[in-house]
């Protein structure tokens, strides 16, 4: 049976861990030959060996998506081994740093920035070159909840998302005539490492518990969405930032309490 991605070739970043090995994994189940890179060279190494044992082609590369040349050098050397580019995932980032504004580094502030918006810039640039040679093609990048309402102390974080979406706006607008697509997806909480690692069992059964669905998503749910987005199932879908959060930003704010 034909596969969504069978003859194409996706870039993930971030597929070391959570919610980008669970993508590219996804991917690589539908067909496609990966390219993945993270700046974790163990996590990532890992998703290629179960790529490989899936049966799918797969190029590695540790990455700090922060380096606009070697992440140039490695969309060169795939384009080079897989003919070129057709899907890519941007789904690296960091959490940055937690407290109120007045409280945060500038040297947290600017690493978030450099991360999650320069990087991923960085990522773009080099993919839409390698799609414009090859006539289309589609990008996701992963933004957040936090890149369409705000957050108490995630100012860092919440302001790099909503560049994200800006990015991935402004993108979509320039190359939609070059058939390349360009959209956002924007998960709520997540059961991955970033999580694991900010957070205690409290935080997860209380984001559970204000989520309308009653429970945070999976990984996979969120891969589902950014495959979705890189198909051709989803062909006049451009410039949007889809959120992935179990109708977390659709809620009603809560009525004011009555003063007694
Ligand atoms: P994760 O921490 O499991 O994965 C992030 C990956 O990015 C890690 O493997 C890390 O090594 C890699 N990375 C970080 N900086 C890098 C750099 N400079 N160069 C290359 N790789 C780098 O986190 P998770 O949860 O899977 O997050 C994935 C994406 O989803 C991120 O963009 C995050 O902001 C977003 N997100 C996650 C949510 C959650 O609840 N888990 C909620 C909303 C958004």
């Amino acid at each position: 049976m034909a596969r969504l991605f069978d003859g194409k070739v996706a870039f993930v970043t971030g597929a070391a861990s959570g919610i980008g090995r669970a993508t590219a994994l996804a991917f690589g189940d539908e067909g496609a030959r990966l390219a993945i890179a993270d700046l974790n060279e163990e996590g990532l190494a890992e998703t290629a060996r179960e790529l490989v044992a899936r049966g799918a082609s797969v190029l590695h590369q540790r990455l700090n998506i922060t380096d606009g040349a070697a992440v140039q050098a490695f969309m060169d050397h795939v384009t080079g081994e897989f003919g070129g580019l057709d899907c890519a995932a941007n789904v690296a980032a960091i959490q940055g740093p937690v407290g109120q504004l007045t409280e945060l580094a500038e040297a947290d502030f600017r690493a978030t920035f450099e991360v999650n918006v320069l990087g991923m810039w960085q990522c773009m640039r080099a993919e839409v070159r390698a799609m414009q040679a090859r006539g289309g093609g589609a990008i996701v990048n992963v933004a957040s909840c936090a890149g369409i309402r705000g957050f108490a102390r995630l100012a860092a974080y919440t302001a790099s998302k909503h560049a994200v979406v800006g990015l991935t706006r402004s993108a979509a607008l320039e190359y939609a005539r070059q058939n390349i697509r360009v959209n956002a997806v924007c998960p709520g909480f997540t059961i991955t490492g970033m999580i694991a690692a900010a957070g205690d069992r409290a935080n997860i059964e209380a984001a559970a518990e204000a989520n309308p669905s009653g429970r945070v998503a999976l990984p996979e749910e969120q891969a589902n969405a950014i495959v979705y987005l890189c198909s051709d199932k989803s062909t006049f879908l451009t410039g949007q930032a889809i959120a992935v959060d179990g109708g977390q930003t659709v809620q009603p704010a809560q009525p004011p309490r009555r003063q007694q």
